[in-house]
Order: C-alpha cells, then structure tokens, then sequence
C-alpha cells in the first residue's frame, strides 16, 4: 500500500490543477453587456448612439451601401452570418461564452462593453463588492484585483484585433480575415488610437467615478477623462430603455 501522504499529494495536486484551471476559463469568459449596463446606466446610454453598437446592423443587406461599394462588397448580402465579417462586429468571437454564430445571443452583438473593458464574468462581482465596500466605509480596492481578472486598462491592443486587421498593416499580429476597411481604401479608414480613444462620441461620454477602485494599471487618459467628465443625472438612473432581453 501507498502511503497516505502520497494520496494527500495527488489531491492536493488535482485540486491545485483545477482551481486554475477553472481560473483560466473563467477569466476568458464573456457574458454580454446586460449585466455591465444595469450598473453603468450612463455609460449604457451613450453608447447605444456609437458606431460601435450598430455594428451587426452594418452587416445586413441593404445597409451602408455606399461604403460597402468602395470596398467591393455586395450591398444586397447578407453578411450576418459570415464568418469572414462577424468577428469583428461582436463580442469575444469564438471565445468562451462569447458570440458564434450558431448561438448569435442579443447581448453580444455589436462591440460591446466586453470588447474593450474584457470579458466580464470575473471581474464584474468585484465591481459590486468594490463599490460596497467603497460606500459603507470608503474602503477602496486596487485596480491590479480587476486587471488580474481580465478587466482590461490599456485598451490599444484590443481596438488593433479589429481596427489594424489588413495586409501590410503596421500591427505585426494581423492575419485574415481583414478588415475591409483600412486607409488604402479610404484614408479616413487610418486607425490612430490616441486621437479615437479620446472620441467621447466614439467610445461613450464619460461619467464621474467616486473613486471605489485605485492604484495602477489605470488608464493613461484616465484622469484627463475624469476631470472633464459628466455628472450622472437623474434621468441615466432612471433609464430603463435597457429593453434588451437576457437569452
Ligand atoms: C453590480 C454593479 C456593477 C456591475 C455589474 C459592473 N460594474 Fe463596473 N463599476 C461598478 C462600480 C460601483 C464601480 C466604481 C465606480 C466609482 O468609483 O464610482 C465600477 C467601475 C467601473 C469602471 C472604472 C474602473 C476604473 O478604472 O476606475 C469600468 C471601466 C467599469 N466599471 C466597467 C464595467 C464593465 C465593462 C462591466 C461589465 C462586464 C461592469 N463594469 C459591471 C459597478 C458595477
Ligand atoms: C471587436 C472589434 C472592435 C474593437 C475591439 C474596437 N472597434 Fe472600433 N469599430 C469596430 C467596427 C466594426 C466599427 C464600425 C461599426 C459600424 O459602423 O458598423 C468601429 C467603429 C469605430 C469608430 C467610428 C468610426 C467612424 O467612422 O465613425 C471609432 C472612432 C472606433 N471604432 C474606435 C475604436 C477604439 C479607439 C477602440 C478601442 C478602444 C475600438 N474602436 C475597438 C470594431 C471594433
Ligand atoms: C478584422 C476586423 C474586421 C473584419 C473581419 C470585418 N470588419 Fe467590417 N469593420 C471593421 C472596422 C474596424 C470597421 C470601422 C472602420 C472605420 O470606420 O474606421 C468596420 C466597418 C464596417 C462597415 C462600415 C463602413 C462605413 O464606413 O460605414 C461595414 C459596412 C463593414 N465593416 C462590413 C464588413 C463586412 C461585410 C465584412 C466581411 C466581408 C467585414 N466588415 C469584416 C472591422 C472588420
Ligand atoms: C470602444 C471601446 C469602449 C466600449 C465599447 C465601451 N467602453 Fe467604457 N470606456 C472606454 C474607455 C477608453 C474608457 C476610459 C477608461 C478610463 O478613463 O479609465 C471607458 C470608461 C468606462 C467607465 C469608467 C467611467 C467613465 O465613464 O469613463 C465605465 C463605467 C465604462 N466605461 C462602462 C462601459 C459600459 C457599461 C460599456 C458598454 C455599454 C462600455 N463601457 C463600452 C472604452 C469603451
């Protein structure tokens, strides 16, 4: 017979394998906006008005034909369902909960909340846990707790998957499918991420933190973003033209 501590070892072995195994699949997992939004009402609001939140409208037949003809699309087809096209147009694209198209869910089409600030599923509670904390005592958590669960604070290389996605991009990881749009099709097509992250109008308006969540990894434009950021009103609390359905 074995000795027990060599049992003892192999579970302990077994359990340690699973914790981060399951920490590693959790960490990628997207859930959707719909959880995001309920807390961030403000910021739920002014984003439904982007680009970004009309992206999967973009795809369908009849829709943008003049761009689509620049770029030797067919206006008339469908591209909603088109491997070649969809990626780009939702959130965490075949990734662990994220969109397929087999399993289109509502809540992750479009470039959502999740396709900048990363998949939410781990780091959302402590969004909540952060924020009562933060009102009962002032007690404040560090941002590394969230970046260490997949909130994402630099943003660039996120806006690149799909921004600097072509041939002879100067992103070295780009790879097909491509973008349509890039700037040997039209110039205005030049992705320049410190001049488009500070597009209030691109990304959603800024709204004034309390100050729940501190230290680094925090944004480089984070306070020049807080300084000229809008109150919340009365009118983003009570929004609740959220009529999206949980599917
Ligand atoms: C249960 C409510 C709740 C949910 C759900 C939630 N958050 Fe938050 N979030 C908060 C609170 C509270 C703060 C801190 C606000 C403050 O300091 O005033 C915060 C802060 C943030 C910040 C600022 C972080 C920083 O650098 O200071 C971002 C970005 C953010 N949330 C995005 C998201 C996204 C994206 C989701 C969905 C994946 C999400 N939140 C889900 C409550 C929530
Ligand atoms: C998942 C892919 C994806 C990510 C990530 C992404 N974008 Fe986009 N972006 C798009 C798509 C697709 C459109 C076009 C939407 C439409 O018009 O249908 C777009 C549109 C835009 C526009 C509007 C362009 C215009 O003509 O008005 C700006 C600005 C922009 N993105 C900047 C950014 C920045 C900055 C980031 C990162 C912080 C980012 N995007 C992240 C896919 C993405
Ligand atoms: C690698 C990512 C990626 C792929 C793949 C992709 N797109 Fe996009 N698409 C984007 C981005 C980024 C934009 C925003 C470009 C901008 O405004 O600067 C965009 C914008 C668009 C627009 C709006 C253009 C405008 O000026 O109004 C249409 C229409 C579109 N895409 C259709 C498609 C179709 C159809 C396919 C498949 C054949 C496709 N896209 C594949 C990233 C992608
Ligand atoms: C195209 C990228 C993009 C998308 C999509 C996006 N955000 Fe943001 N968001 C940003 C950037 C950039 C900041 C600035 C971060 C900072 O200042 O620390 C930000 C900041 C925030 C903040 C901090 C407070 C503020 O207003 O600046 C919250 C909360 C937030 N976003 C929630 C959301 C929610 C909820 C969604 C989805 C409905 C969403 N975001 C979608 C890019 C995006």
């Amino acid at each position: 017979m074995k000795h027990p501590i060599t049992y003892v070892l192999a579970i302990l072995a077994t359990l340690t394998m699973l914790a981060s195994f399951s920490a590693s699949v959790i960490a990628d997992t997207y859930e959707g906006r719909k959880k995001c939004s309920s807390c961030h009402k403000a910021q739920a609001k002014s984003w439904r008005s982007t680009a970004h939140a009309k992206a999967m409208e973009s795809l369908k037949p009849g829709e943008r034909e003049e761009a689509k003809l620049m770029a030797d699309l067919d206006p008339e087809k469908d591209y909603t369902k088109d491997k070649d096209c969809v990626g780009c147009h939702v959130d965490g694209w075949e990734q662990k909960g994220g969109y397929t198209i087999d399993r289109p869910k509502k809540q992750l089409a479009a470039v959502g909340c999740e396709s900048c600030h990363g998949p939410g599923r781990k780091y959302r509670g402590d969004h909540r846990k952060g924020g009562q904390a933060f009102e009962k005592s002032g007690k404040t958590m560090p941002r590394k707790r969230l970046a260490d669960r997949g909130q994402d604070f630099h943003f660039e290389e996120a806006c690149n998957a799909c921004h600097l996605n072509y041939e002879g991009s100067p992103w070295k990881d780009a790879k097909p499918p491509y973008t349509p749009y890039h700037p040997g099709v039209d110039e205005k097509y030049t992705f320049d991420f410190d001049k488009m992250v500070k597009d209030a109008d691109a990304m959603h308006e800024h709204y004034k933190q309390d100050g729940a969540f501190v230290g680094e990894p925090k944004f480089k434009y984070h306070d020049e973003f807080q300084a000229n950021a809008k109150e919340t009103s009365k009118d983003d609390e009570d929004d609740d033209d959220d009529d999206e359905e949980d599917d």
